[in-house]
């Protein structure tokens, strides 16, 4: 069986990451996580995961630029030796380089069905358009923008008189009970087939 280590990025609040430890603590999700990495030194979800005893590292971006900024993450995570690297609310887009090096093992969860609404904004983007149904993508990230193939999706109704702030709200409940099903599914496919590169999912 491959190693089950799970690398966290994330720049903010950090619900997505806690709900993942939450999985693993409660034995739904058979993975570890090996450290928990921020681009944003203040992020509550890093002062979580330092509370939370796990490996915390705060690595700022600000003034770097992308391609210098990626290989210091790359060698901040080489000796984690992580599996998987799970964005969580991660605000940064990885350069080519980084995505090589863990070819087919980087995922994100975004607040819409993609490939509605990418980018910022996901869940005010819904709503502006007047959609009657958004929801929540877990996908494999590459070089675009909430663009890679899609690992898992849930729907969420939009009711009449949601704001952003309601919509969001029931959206992230389902974030939080899906990410850590994608994670279980990509780990058991790479237990299938360890060398996961050039071997995406399906669109
Ligand atoms: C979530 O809505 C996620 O879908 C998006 O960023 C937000 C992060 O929230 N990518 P949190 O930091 O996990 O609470």
């Amino acid at each position: 069986m491959m190693p089950r280590k799970i690398a966290i990025l994330l720049s903010g609040r950090g619900s997505n990451f806690l709900a993942i430890h939450d999985a693993i603590a409660r034995g739904d999700l058979n993975a570890g996580i090996c450290c928990v990495v921020s681009n944003v030194p203040d992020a509550a979800g890093l002062a979580k995961a330092r509370e939370l005893g796990l490996n915390a590292v705060s690595l700022p971006s600000r003034g770097i630029e992308r391609t210098g900024y990626d290989r210091l993450l790359l060698a901040t995570l080489r000796p984690f030796s992580p599996t998987l690297v799970c964005l969580a609310g991660f605000m940064r887009i990885l350069s080519p380089e980084f995505l090589r090096e863990y070819a087919g093992r980087v995922m994100n969860i975004h607040p819409a069905l993609l490939p509605s609404f990418p980018g910022l904004h996901a869940q005010r983007q819904a709503l502006q358009y007047g959609v009657k149904v958004s929801g929540c993508t877990v996908h494999l990230v590459d070089e675009g923008v909430d663009t890679g193939p899609i690992l898992l999706q849930r729907a969420v109704e939009v009711f009449e008189g949601d704001t952003e702030e309601t919509l969001s709200a029931r959206i992230l409940k389902q974030e939080h009970d899906l990410y850590w099903r994608a994670i279980a599914m990509v780990l058991d496919r790479l237990d299938r087939n360890p060398s996961p590169a050039g071997d995406t999912a399906p669109r």
